[in-house]
């Protein structure tokens, strides 16, 4: 008995310590309660200390889709190679496993991802693991698992070990009932899509963590992202990628979008730039957890031409996929981004045509990914 009440104490004097203390005990860390999802149940999420974010320790989950190598190259140049760390349920290409730390990591697999997180003293969890809109939508069983249950490990092993969390949310976290042109921040939100349900559930998940464990929760809503050296993952917007490499590699391409479908987009730089900013943003100049960030807008009619600014032999034809125009139908048109704007001073920038001059610019028809379409 005795015992307990002075590990009590311990606990009750750790909760009242500075933040950035490197002393601070956590309820885990006197052994009170041996399991990790009920370590945290009854008092706030431990928090990185001050060192941990000079320096911090990143895991990104799902790293091998179509932007977690970006990232994790953009967040290594900015703090150092060997402290961020890929990881993916799938074998990397070489040129990945050279470039720094890639390590097995299944989101569904609680215990080795807490393995992960406390052997290489991960302080920022990037947690990109999703199933996207279209494959979603073909394989719903999945969607919920990887989407919801692993969410559900993320947010558990990052309350319990006090870890920044960046989960990116999307367009598609609305519906066909969001105010559509421009969507603002807070909205009605019913999507008709279970990648969309799963990302208003992690949108509230984590703000709810915030607010019950003081977890350091933070989310963009991205649009759909644009890039050259990497594939997308089965989205609705995948085309305004696609359609680059069709245009080098054959000059046809047929999109499987309406012509006059219009959608929120990003390139990969300003998407990468403004998670980095998100992540480095002081707590305390966030007033919200959950942001829109905007780039532009336009239509597959739009880019077409854009395209055949610089290409003028593209042509392209139009075999309309029911499944994805309903959802590219139910989305945004254009994104409301005022906040982040004035929070944290997001900037994106590309537009349009600078965008389209990116993206030919990298693809050559020697690269590897044009020769895959
Ligand atoms: N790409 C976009 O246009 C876009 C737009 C809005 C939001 N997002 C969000 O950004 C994040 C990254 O997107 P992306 O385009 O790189 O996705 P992607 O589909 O290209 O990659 C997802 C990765 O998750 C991995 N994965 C699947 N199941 C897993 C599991 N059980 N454990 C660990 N990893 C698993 C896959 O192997 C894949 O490499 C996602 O959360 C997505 O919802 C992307």
């Amino acid at each position: 008995m005795l015992v307990v009440r002075l590990l009590r104490g311990a606990v009750r004097h750790a909760r009242r310590r500075p933040l950035c203390s490197t002393e601070g005990l956590s309820p885990a860390a006197c052994g009170i309660n041996s399991s990790p999802r009920r370590a945290f149940a009854d008092g706030r999420a431990q928090n990185s200390n001050c060192t941990e974010i000079d320096h911090p320790k990143i895991l990104i989950t799902g790293g091998l889709g179509q932007l977690g190598v970006g990232l994790a190259k953009l967040l290594r140049r900015r703090f150092g190679k060997n402290n961020v760390i890929l990881s993916d349920i799938r074998k990397p290409p070489n040129h990945v496993y050279h470039n720094g730390p890639f390590i097995f990591s299944d989101i569904l697999d609680y215990k080795n991802l807490r393995e992960i997180v406390v052997n290489n003293n991960i302080s920022w969890l990037v947690h990109y693991s999703a199933v996207l809109s279209a494959v979603g939508e073909n394989n719903v069983s999945l969607a919920k698992e990887v989407n919801i249950t692993g969410l559900h490990n993320i947010l558990d092993i990052a309350a319990e070990h006090g870890l920044r969390v960046f989960v990116p949310s999307t367009i598609g976290a609305f519906g066909p009932s969001s105010p559509r042109d421009p969507t603002p921040e807070l909205c009605v939100q019913r999507p008709r899509t279970i990648y969309g349900v799963s990302k208003v559930h992690a949108e509230l998940m984590g703000e709810y963590y915030h607010h019950r464990y003081g977890l350091d929760f933070r989310c963009l809503r991205y649009p759909g992202i644009i890039s050259a050296d990497s594939q997308p993952g089965g989205g609705t917007t995948d085309y305004a990628v696609q359609i680059f490499h069709a245009a080098v590699k054959t000059g046809y391409f047929e999109c499987n979008l309406r012509s006059d479908t219009r959608l929120p987009m990003m390139y990969i730089d300003d998407c990468l730039r403004a998670t980095l900013e998100i992540l480095e943003a002081p707590a305390d100049s966030l007033t919200s957890r959950t942001y829109n960030i905007n780039a532009m807008s336009f239509t597959p009619q739009d880019l077409t031409q854009e395209i055949q600014k610089m290409l003028p032999d593209l042509k392209v034809t139009y075999n309309v996929d029911p499944v994805r125009q309903a959802i590219a139908d139910s989305w945004p048109m254009a994104f409301e981004d005022s906040a982040a704007r004035r929070d944290w001073g997001w900037k994106h920038e590309y537009d349009l045509p600078e965008m389209v001059q990116a993206m030919l610019t990298h693809i050559t028809p020697g690269n590897q990914l044009a020769q895959a379409y």
